[in-house]
């Protein structure tokens, strides 16, 4: 694992972006693994500001989102492809049909998830997967505990992930309690691997999912296991290390 500390939110974000921008370059039909939640917003961000300055085309790309909320249409403002489209596709040149969010307001979710493994088989495999953890280890919504499963499933979510998202809902009633995740075999099929955690409330779980046992009870540890893994981390979250 490569394990990497920059001084600012702005170096972590741009730093996470060239490695996207240049696999584009080497590759531009590549294969992006995409994630949600507050962490790859920055990156997202510089992106767009590397697409309007003529620095990166995704014309070719394609690519597949992590997860989704069970129970929400794509259209629901806090969905996450209401999220992806407004945080990135609709200001760059990917063809909509490129992009791949699972369904989570399918009729048969377990089709769902049988359709979005197939279409990581039939564009794939990632070229590099962005993700970011949740404060007990999960990446994507894989939850810790012994039924960590290996392909894109239905999950329970727990109620401090929950909690944690709420902010976006205004009010925990209204956070699902279900989510479609790609599992963690899934996600360790990507060819290279970038998590990027900041802020000193991830520094406790970076530390115990890159330096302690891999295990399920924190399924971030499972990266461990991955040969091309770059961490990025701020000072905050890293502090630990230095
Ligand atoms: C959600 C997402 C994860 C994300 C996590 C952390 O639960 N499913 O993919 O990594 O939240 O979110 P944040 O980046 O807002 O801390």
């Amino acid at each position: 694992m490569n394990i990497r500390i920059l001084n600012s939110r702005e170096d972590l974000n741009a730093t996470a972006a060239a490695v996207i921008a240049s696999l584009l370059l080497n590759k531009p039909q590549a294969m992006l693994g995409l994630a949600t939640g507050s962490t790859p917003i920055g990156i997202y961000r510089q992106l767009v500001e590397m697409y309007r300055k003529g620095q990166v085309s995704f014309a070719r790309a394609y690519s597949v989102n992590l997860d989704e909320y069970v129970g929400l249409p794509p259209e629901h403002p806090q969905s996450y492809r209401s999220f992806m489209n407004e945080h990135l596709f609709q200001h760059i040149d990917i063809p909509l049909a490129h992009t791949r969010v699972p369904d989570g307001n399918a009729a048969d979710l377990a089709a769902e998830c049988a359709a979005h493994e197939q279409a990581i088989l039939d564009h794939g495999p990632v070229d590099v997967q962005l993700l970011g953890i949740g404060h007990n280890g999960h990446i994507g919504f894989n939850e810790p505990g012994q039924g960590l499963k290996g392909a894109t499933h239905v999950v329970d979510l727990e109620e401090g992930t929950r909690a944690a998202n709420a902010r976006f809902f205004g009010n925990i009633a209204d956070v699902p309690k279900q989510a479609v995740t790609m599992g963690v075999g899934t996600i360790l099929k990507a060819k290279q691997i970038i998590l990027v955690a900041f802020g000193a409330d991830k520094a406790d779980i970076v530390k115990q999912a890159f330096t302690g046992p891999v295990t399920t009870e924190c399924p971030a540890s499972l990266l461990q296991c991955h040969p091309n893994v770059l961490i990025l981390l701020d000072q905050e979250a890293g502090g630990w290390l230095i």
